[in-house]
Formats: C-alpha cells, structure tokens, sequence
C-alpha cells in the first residue's frame, strides 16, 4: 500500500517593486557598497513603499502559487502564514488572505518563529497532511521588514528587507514528498534579535516610541555563529533522517542571512556552490519569506525538476533553527 505523502505541488512569489540599491543606502547611513556586498553578500533588495502592507505581497505569492498547484482557493483546508510583520497585531494576517483568496472553508492562523517561519509552517503542514485531516494547505512566508527598521541603525537597516513567498502542499504518496524535517528553539537567546515595543509587556506609549522599542534589534556577530553551526547540524539531522547524505542533495535552498554563513554551511557540509541556490545578492534578508522566494525561483529557473532532492534550512530569532527534505 503506499504510503501518505505532503507534496509541494505549486510555488509562488510576490515582491515590492522598489529596489533601493547599497548606493542608495550610503546616503541613509554611514556605510559603503563595498562593506554591505563583501560583509553580506547583498547589493540590493527590495521595499515596499508607504502605502504598502504585508497581505498585499502574501495573497499575490499565494495566488501564484494556488495557480501553478491547479488547486482552487476554495480546495485549501489551512492557511498557514509563517511572519514576524503582520499586517496588525489583530487579526492573524492569515484571515485576511483567507478572504482575499476566498478560501471559505479554510482555518487560518499567523506563525511567528522568525527566520525560521517557513520551515515551522511548511513542518505543521506537512502533519495535518499526514494525519489525514487535510489535503491542501497553503504555507506562505511573508514579511515587510523595512517597517519595522531603524534606519539609522547600519547593522540592520543594510541587511533586512521586504518580499512574499507561498507554497501549496498537496495529499500525495511517497516516494515524493516533504522526507524529513526538524524544529529546534533555544530561548535562552531570545535576546539576540527582538522587537520589544507594543506587546504586554512593553505596551506602545510615548515612551516606547522614544526608545525605539518599535525597531528590530540584532546582535549580528554573535548570532552569526549560531547560525552556521546550527544550520549544519539540523541540516544533517533531516538528512540522516531520510537515509540520505549531502552529496544526494540536487539543490540546497538555505535562509539567505548571509552570503557568507551561506558559503560557510556549504563548505562544512560538503555542497558546492552550484548545488547552492543563493538570491541574497537581490533581495536581502527577508526572514520568513526568503526560503519560499528562493524556492520559487529556483523552480521557475528549472532548477528543480520531478525526483530532485531538496533540502531547505533556517535560523532565525527566538532563538529557532529547522530544516526540510523534500523529493520533488
Ligand atoms: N556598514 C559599515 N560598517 C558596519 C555596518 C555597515 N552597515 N554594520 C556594522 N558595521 C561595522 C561595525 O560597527 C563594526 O565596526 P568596529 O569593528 O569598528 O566596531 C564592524 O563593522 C564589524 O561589525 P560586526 O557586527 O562584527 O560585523 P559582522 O561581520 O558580524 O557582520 C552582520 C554583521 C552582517 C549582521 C553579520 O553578523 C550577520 O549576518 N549575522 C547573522 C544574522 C543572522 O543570521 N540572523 C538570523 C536571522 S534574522 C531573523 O531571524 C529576523
């Protein structure tokens, strides 16, 4: 008999118009072209202007990827949307996109873990796949970032940015499917990347505004490491789980955080830089969006084909780290 499978069968994606260049950011803050490509790896990235919320770029990423899937809006059963950037603290932005697409019958709900939003909600997925309780749900990754920026702040303002990715993960049967995947939190280091302001415990006031709680704050440096090693191991871990090894891996699809963590989890897990799918260079760090994005160019690129092995990996704040494998 064969056995239960979460397919990914349509991808999508949604970005801002807007690209402001490194050059454009020289004239913001004191920083250089030369510092943000070499220390980053970015040389532009894309943000949404004023008018602009969220749910715009997420409901068309989904519709992308509704078409592609040749699943109808009103077929999905779960919308889960993986932000840290929602349209409003209430409601979840995913009712919004529930009624924008029109997905009458589906439940909705936000996922916040960061960077790692993606893999967190494409995990969950895949469970109510496997259990029998849904056959289509739709994960996006979604974030407007540069609303939240300090842009004063050159550690951040460089480095974040804005853009939507979607994927719809349809009942199937192995051997395709998601293979394997992995969640991890350490919160002992929730105090690495935050955003304090107009929660409980900071509600927003005068007083917050004046201490820029409202912005997002990282402790770069220290979290680079972090990311390096962790994003290896759990990348072995979902690999070991599926009886694979990295050299089976037809494309890695990492969190673009960083070129340069990027080449460093390459380099220790043994993929070249071909088998490496990297888009930071145009669209920064867009925390939970930036996998699904990647994904969903890698797949309009024809750089993923049916049987192909594809591991996805991420780091994020909380802190939270996870990874996938899935066989195309
Ligand atoms: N332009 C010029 N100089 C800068 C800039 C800038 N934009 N930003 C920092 N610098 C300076 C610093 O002030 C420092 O100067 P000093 O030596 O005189 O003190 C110097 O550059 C080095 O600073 P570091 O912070 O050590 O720089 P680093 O090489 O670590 O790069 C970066 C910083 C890019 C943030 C890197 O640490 C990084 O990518 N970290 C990981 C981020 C990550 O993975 N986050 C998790 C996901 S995000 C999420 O979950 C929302």
């Amino acid at each position: 008999m064969a056995t239960r499978s979460a397919i990914i069968t349509g991808t999508g994606m949604s970005v801002p118009s807007r690209v402001v260049t490194n050059a454009e950011l020289e004239s913001i803050v004191d920083t250089s072209d030369e510092w943000i490509r070499t220390r980053t790896g970015i040389r532009e990235r894309r943000i949404a202007a004023p008018h602009e919320y969220m749910s715009q770029f997420a409901l068309e990423a989904s519709k992308n990827a509704l078409d592609m899937a040749e699943v109808a809006a009103e077929d999905v059963e779960l919308i889960i949307c993986a932000t840290v950037t929602p349209d409003v603290p209430i409601p979840a932005t995913a009712c919004l996109i529930q009624h924008g697409l029109g997905s009458r019958r589906a439940a909705a709900f936000d996922m916040s873990a960061g960077c790692s939003g993606f893999i967190y909600a494409q995990s969950v997925a895949k469970q109510f796949i496997l259990s029998g309780r849904y056959r289509n749900v739709l994960v996006i990754g979604a974030e407007l970032l540069s609303k939240f920026l300090d842009w004063k702040d050159r550690t951040t303002c460089v480095i974040f940015a804005d853009g939507a990715g979607a994927v719809v993960m349809t009942e199937g049967e192995l051997p395709r499917g998601v293979l394997a995947s992995a969640m991890h939190t350490d919160g002992s280091m929730s105090d690495f990347i935050v955003m304090e302001g107009g929660g409980s415990r900071y509600p927003a006031s005068p007083s917050t505004l004046d201490r820029g709680l409202h912005f997002i704050r990282m402790r770069g440096n220290e979290t680079f490491k972090l990311a390096v090693r962790s994003i290896e191991e759990v990348s072995r871990e979902v690999l070991a789980k599926s009886g694979l090894t990295p050299d089976d891996v037809t494309l890695f699809i990492p969190h673009q955080a960083n070129q340069r963590i990027i080449d460093a989890v390459g380099e220790r897990l043994g993929i070249p830089a071909e088998r490496s799918y990297v888009n930071i260079d145009r669209y920064g760090n867009t925390s939970a969006a930036s996998i699904p994005l990647a994904l969903d160019e890698a797949v309009r690129k024809g750089r993923i084909r049916r049987g192909d092995v594809v591991l996805m990996a991420a780091f994020g704040a909380g802190l939270t780290w996870g990874a996938s494998v899935v066989r195309w």
